[in-house]
């Protein structure tokens, strides 16, 4: 009989340097959360252990990015380090024009008031918060267009991401196709639980958008871990690399927005990238107002040099590999505890569900919000609300109720060992065991826009 052995795959680097973290008493803990108002986003840092908040500008950099922080050009016009950043940009996502943005949210506004007219309806598989808040800004209407398998927690569909082409089919017939500007497609879909779009699935939606003469407009915040995917699930890729699949994903769309901050491994930047002339002479020109000048759009030379250098080892196959290993480890351990995840366990981050953690709290009294207090209280583990706080409110004040409210305890790139994981998914299985005794919250200040980030509340 062959023997078979078993092989684990480790992280592809080692410690240089370490940060010290500070431990607290659960006494200080209730006092933290309480001021800031059972909202994880208001609690200072230092009194959080293990901070997984959010994966954006929170990886760890190499030393060669950090080497090349020291390469900062910043000269005020044509920064050596924009024309690196360039050549990133053109080799390994193949779009042909870059205008650098400070952030993501950069991207988002001057590609909304370039392209979005006011009626206008913007397609994409599932919001994200900032982006559906610039198409609403610029006088659009987002419109989900993902397949209904991705707002069921439980569902094991391989790409939850995948859109449903009879959904826009319906609403170009309704609208028409001059009323829709793009399709917005997310690779790794944050809202949805770090859930890929398959190739196959955008192919065919780019010979759709083809026939229609519509823009596919990529969010490829999470390029490299949706490839991961595709590389692991999807039939025929299994032996392409990360690079080649990352390209082909851009090849089918027109355009991209891109938060730096995840998957490129930097703590700051971001980009719009087309293929369009027209396009990019007018982001060139937009950015002059919102961001700064063209050659740096709100980064530090050496911020774009680390961008640059970033981008080229997020598509490691055994950096990408670990990384997204590390969030399935994660989601492993949690679920020998029997924590109701999203499944298949996503590419950023594992996304608990709170529904079925806390059954007997109503969507409105924010389960969510209420159980990421809970995890913070138990252990000083950071982790945020993807709910109906996170949803917010259409332009008509109505509140959104999503299908999913969850709980995200996201990752950051090349930070945590597997034993801070261990602490994590032992600290989830604490809270379970007395979540009977866990009472919802009431909402007592609400922010205008992006509610989740500055929202108070108080325990019933
Ligand atoms: N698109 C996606 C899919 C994102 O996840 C984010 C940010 C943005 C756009 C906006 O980019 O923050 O650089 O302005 N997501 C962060 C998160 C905030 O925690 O998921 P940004």
């Amino acid at each position: 009989m062959a023997t078979t052995y078993h092989r684990s795959w480790a992280e592809p680097y080692k410690m240089k340097m370490v940060e010290l973290l500070r431990m607290t008493t659960r006494a200080q803990r209730l006092k933290a959360i309480r001021d800031a108002g059972f909202n994880t986003f208001l609690l200072p840092s230092k009194d959080v252990y293990i901070d997984l908040l959010t994966d954006s500008g929170t990886s760890a950099m190499s030393d060669r990015q950090w080497a090349g922080m020291m390469q900062g050009d910043e000269s005020y016009a044509g920064s050596q380090n924009f024309y690196h950043l360039e050549k990133a940009v053109h080799a390994y996502y193949g779009y042909k024009y870059l205008v650098p943005t400070h952030q993501g949210r950069g991207a988002e506004n001057l590609l909304s008031k370039i392209l979005i007219k006011p009626g206008d309806i913007i397609p994409g598989n599932m919001y994200f918060t900032t982006t559906r808040l610039h198409q609403e800004l610029a006088g659009g209407t987002f419109a989900d267009i993902i397949i209904d398998e991705a707002h069921d927690p439980q569902n094991e569909h391989p790409f939850k991401g995948n859109v449903d082409l009879n959904k826009l089919e319906k609403l170009v017939k309704k609208h028409g196709p001059e009323k829709i500007p793009y399709v917005c497609i997310a690779t790794n879909v944050n809202m949805a639980g770090g859930q890929p779009i398959s190739l196959a699935n955008l192919r065919e939606l780019w010979n759709y958008t083809r026939q229609h003469g519509i823009r596919i407009i990529h969010d490829m915040t999470r390029v490299a871990e949706n490839a991961y995917f595709i590389q692991q699930r999807e039939p025929g890729y299994a032996k392409m690399s990360i690079q080649r699949i990352v390209k082909a994903i851009c090849s089918y769309t027109d355009g991209a927005t891109m938060s730096a901050k995840k998957d490129a491994l930097v703590n700051i930047g971001g980009f719009l990238a087309t293929n369009e002339w027209e396009v990019y002479e007018e982001a060139r020109n937009l950015v002059v107002v919102y961001e700064g000048l063209h050659t740096y759009g709100g980064m530090a030379g050496r911020d774009m040099e680390a961008m640059a250098i970033g981008i080229e080892e997020s598509l490691n196959d055994n950096h990408i590999h670990a990384r997204v290993g590390q969030v399935e480890y994660l989601g492993h351990r949690m679920e020998e505890f029997d924590i109701p995840l999203v499944r298949p366990i996503g590419g950023h981050g594992v996304f608990v569900d709170a529904r079925r953690f806390l059954p007997h709290i109503p969507q409105d009294k924010f389960p969510a919000q209420a159980l990421a207090a809970e995890i913070y209280l138990d252990s000083g583990v950071r982790t945020m609300e993807r709910g109906i706080v996170s949803a917010g409110r259409k332009p008509n004040g109505e509140q959104y109720f999503p299908k999913l409210e969850l709980v995200r305890f996201t990752i950051p790139r090349r930070v945590y060992t597997q034993a801070h994981m261990d602490v994590v998914a032992e600290s989830a299985n604490a809270v379970l065991h007395r979540r009977n005794r866990i009472k919802g919250l009431n909402m007592v200040y609400e922010p205008k826009y992006l509610r989740f980030f500055q929202a108070r509340f108080e325990r019933l």
